[in-house]
């Protein structure tokens, strides 16, 4: 039997490294294609529950926090590196992301020319947003647009690295798409745990938007896939686009997974923000318009990104073998695991 290859993988406790993880080590497709690589999980603060072989690894610092030797070592066993580590939450100013997601990416480029590991890194399908030929400029107060610029310019450093290495582009992730299990409940859940206390006078979207959300275990099947297939080129979007459900398909899920909790939602009405009156969201009741202008925003995102975000989904499935997974039912999956958590 041959000697696994080893995969360094940064931001391991992350939704996205745990997820990766767990389907690796899942009976079915995941384990068969995680078959021959040996995981090895970059630890930063937070625990890593599912990994059987660990690393401190801090992406911003030199050498990853490590001392010579350690780093060395690192450098002469990793044969590829999975980069997940990143700071992903919204809203912050554009230098609280530059220590993580630009000088981390940094990093990890040395590292992986050291180790001659060819590097799959996970950005986001937002970056779609801030292209050049987006359709319209994202406005420059959106609360996602420095994020997903630090992210840009990680994959710029990438791109003139010339290092071999692809790019992973998901949407917002929702639980596993079998069971709906997350480890962490993510922006997606949040808004729907919003809406659905019908606090919501209006949903605020851009008309033709799609809410396009991916089921965690496809981006993992995705990036396993091309671990096995010792892929190192490719920049595929991990989202549905035309496939994904529009805001009212999303409404309805929404009702129906509270219908079978005996709960009622009205939908609220979709709106499009461009015609709101100047200050309606902003005159709202702290919660609400905290919620009301991330999904405004969000809705900025996509209509930036054209309305609906590009897509890899069909060659994900004939070249790794992702699962055709319907959306609303993954959505679907997501809440009523979300709320048998919460019981
Ligand atoms: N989740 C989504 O819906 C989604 C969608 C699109 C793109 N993405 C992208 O996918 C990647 C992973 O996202 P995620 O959802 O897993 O994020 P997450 O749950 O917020 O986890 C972030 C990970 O990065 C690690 N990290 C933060 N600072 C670090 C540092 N200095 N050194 C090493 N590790 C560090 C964190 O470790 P500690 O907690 O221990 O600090 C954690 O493991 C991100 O880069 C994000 O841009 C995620």
């Amino acid at each position: 039997m041959s000697t696994p290859r080893t995969v360094l993988l940064t931001g391991a406790s992350g939704v996205v490294g745990r997820s990766l993880l767990r389907t690796a080590a899942a009976p079915g497709t995941g384990s068969a294609a995680a078959r021959g690589l040996r995981l090895l999980a970059g630890v930063h603060r937070g625990p890593v529950p599912e990994a059987t072989d660990t690393v401190d690894c801090d992406v911003s610092a030199e050498r990853f926090g490590l001392d010579e030797d350690s780093y060395a070592t690192l450098v002469r066993e990793v044969d590829l590196v999975v980069h997940s580590a990143g700071l992903t939450e919204w809203g912050l100013p554009a230098e609280r992301y530059e220590p993580v997601n630009v000088t981390g990416t940094r990093q990890v480029i040395e590292f992986a020319e050291r180790a001659g590991a060819p590097v799959h890194f996970i950005s986001t399908a937002f970056v779609a947003a801030l292209s050049d030929d987006a359709p319209v400029p994202l406005g420059e107060g959106n609360v996602c647009r420095n994020y997903i610029a630090s992210k840009r310019s990680a994959e710029q450093l990438l791109r003139d690295s010339g290092l071999p290495h692809t790019v992973f582009r998901p949407t917002n992730l929702v639980g596993e798409s079998g069971t709906g299990w997350t480890s962490q409940a993510q922006i997606v859940q949040l808004m729907s745990d919003w809406l659905a206390r019908g606090r919501a006078p209006f949903v605020p979207a851009h008309p033709g938007v799609r809410m396009d959300f991916v089921a965690q275990d496809l981006l993992s099947l995705a990036v396993l896939g091309a671990l096995r297939e010792g892929d190192a080129e490719g920049e595929y979007w991990v989202t549905y686009g035309a496939e994904a459900m529009d805001v009212p398909a999303c409404l309805r899920t929404l009702a129906k997974h509270l219908a079978g909790r005996g709960r009622t939602l009205a939908p609220p009405p979709v709106v499009n923000p461009d015609e709101l009156e100047p200050g309606v969201i902003e005159a709202l009741p702290p919660m609400a318009r905290s919620f009301m202008s991330v999904l405004r925003d969000v809705s900025e995102v996509t209509r930036c990104s054209g309305g609906v975000l590009p897509t890899s989904m069909p060659e994900l499935r004939t070249r790794y073998g992702v699962p055709h997974v319907d959306d609303t039912a993954a959505y679907l999956t997501a809440l009523d695991y979300a709320a048998g958590q919460s019981t």
